[in-house]
């Protein structure tokens, strides 16, 4: 059964919806670009049948820990992307997941990029999942040279905490630079007055 507990949100400019399934179409959109998808899972945009499973995996992120889960963003009633605040497992047992910290993520159409639009609604994930859900650490994790993504990050304040190097069956082009992980705790977050 599925367990959801998902609040609206919003920021100055974006209306966030938690993904329901009547969303399918917008997030493939978003999976199915090839510039989206440049430093993302394979570095290449996905299948429909692909674009399809990760829709199911989006609309899953809500059932882990109830206030997590993935939120669809629409500017002036434009759908502009996604944001995530998603369960880590555990590394002891994969199927049990940390109480209190979540990895946010975000992913816009290319129309949108460059107009702030990605920090606002990441630093809205930031403050829900500290005052809202009590969650003590958020982190983030990307390529090494997605520097979009990462400036996205330090200017929520998060830090770059290491980079590490997996071993992939399909590595997409530029992995080879590792992968970064940023986070920042709840102290440091409210020691920035945000
Ligand atoms: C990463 C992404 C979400 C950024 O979206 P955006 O709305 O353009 O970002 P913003 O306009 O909010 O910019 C935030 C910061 O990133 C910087 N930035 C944006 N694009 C950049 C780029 N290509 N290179 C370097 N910095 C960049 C901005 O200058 C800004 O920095 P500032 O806070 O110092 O002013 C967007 O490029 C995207 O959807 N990319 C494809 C999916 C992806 O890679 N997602 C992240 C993977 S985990």
């Amino acid at each position: 059964m599925m367990i959801k507990n998902q609040s609206a949100l919003s920021t100055t400019r974006l209306k966030l919806v938690p993904l329901g399934p009547e969303h399918r179409e917008f997030t493939m959109q978003l999976d199915m670009n090839p510039e989206v998808m440049k430093y993302v899972a394979f570095g290449r945009p996905f299948t429909r049948e692909e674009a399809i499973q990760v829709h199911d995996w989006l609309l899953n992120s809500a059932t882990s820990i109830p206030g997590l889960g993935t939120w669809v963003g629409f500017a002036n009633g434009e759908f502009v992307g996604w944001w995530i605040l998603a369960a880590i497992p555990s590394k002891e047992n994969p199927e049990i997941f940390i109480a209190n910290k979540t990895e946010y993520g975000f992913r816009l159409l290319p129309k949108f990029w460059g107009q702030g639009y990605a920090k606002e609604g990441a630093r809205e994930m930031v403050r829900h999942a500290f005052q809202d859900l009590g969650m003590t650490e958020v982190i983030g994790e990307t390529m090494a040279i997605n520097q979009a993504c990462r400036a996205v990050m330090a200017a929520c304040g998060l830090k770059h905490v290491n980079t590490f190097f997996n071993k992939y069956d399909t590595p997409p082009p530029g992995i080879e630079e590792g992968e970064v992980r940023y986070s920042i705790a709840k102290e440091e977050w409210l020691a920035l007055g945000s």
